[in-house]
């Protein structure tokens, strides 16, 4: 189980995550939606240990144990991965590379083909570079593959179908849906309804706290009825007056 415990993160003076408490359990498709600004990639920077994401209060605890003191690396040993919302870019190594950390993934010809497929693109993508001759929606894909790889306990994707066209979101619950047979924790942030109604359980975030939580479907239709047409998002005081 993953716990963010009473979590308040300040950064340049603006305070963006305000006694945050969270908790995912493992095997289950969680997803977190709210409006532009309200926090969602923050909470998926500090749950990665990104250095700028330190939180000055609260704690982030893996199956009980404080893991708030430890960066990328050392959270990825322990299983926790993440696919960012903008896409990383790696000048010069080849798709195959990337999918296998340079040999460091175990894994063969067979597994890097079969990732990419269930990402939606083909086999010859394996030979060219992650680098700016890929557009945005390969790239992403690239990425998902990659998480498709490894074997993770917790997978947070960030927006993954930012810039993956309207037909894809099949692909992305696919592979939300593998992850999940695999017994490992999906962690979706998203804007959009059928990727919410593809989970077990959402968080609506705003001003860095969460406003709402429980039953996806509920979930998103409150996100859509309340917060698409919002004329305060991350207003608190609107937002205290307002419940
Ligand atoms: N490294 C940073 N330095 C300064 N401000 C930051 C930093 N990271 C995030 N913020 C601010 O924190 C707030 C929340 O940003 P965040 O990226 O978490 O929003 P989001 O919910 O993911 O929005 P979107 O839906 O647009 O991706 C924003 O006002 C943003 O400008
Ligand atoms: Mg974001």
């Amino acid at each position: 189980m993953l716990e963010l415990k009473n979590i308040s993160l300040t950064i340049d003076e603006n305070k963006i995550l305000n006694n945050l408490n969270m908790r995912f359990d493992e095997g289950k498709r969680y997803v977190i939606l709210g409006n532009n600004g309200t926090g969602k990639s923050t909470i998926a920077n500090l749950m990665m240990g990104v250095k700028k994401y330190h939180p000055q209060e609260g704690k982030i605890l893996l199956n009980g144990k404080d893991i708030t003191d430890l960066g990328v690396y050392e959270r990825a040993k322990l299983g926790i991965t993440i696919a960012f919302q903008n896409s990383v870019r790696f000048e010069g190594i080849t798709t195959f590379d990337y999918l296998t950390l340079g040999g460091k993934v175990k894994a063969s010809l067979e597994d890097a083909k079969k990732a990419l497929e269930l990402a939606g693109l083909n086999s010859d993508y394996l030979k060219r570079r992650v680098d700016s001759s890929l557009s945005g929606g390969e790239r992403k894909r690239i990425e998902l593959a990659s998480i498709l790889m490894l074997e993770m306990k917790y997978v947070i994707l960030d927006e993954p179908d930012s810039g993956i066209d309207m037909m894809s979101l099949e692909t992305i619950s696919n592979i939300i849906n593998i992850l999940n047979k695999r017994g490992t924790t999906t962690i979706t942030i998203t804007h959009r309804e059928e990727i919410a109604q593809n989970s077990d359980y959402a968080y609506l975030i705003c001003a860095g706290r969460v406003f709402n939580e429980g039953a996806p479907e509920k979930m998103a239709s409150y996100y859509k009825e309340l917060c698409d047409r919002c004329d305060h998002p991350n207003d608190l005081l609107k937002i205290a007056e307002s419940r």
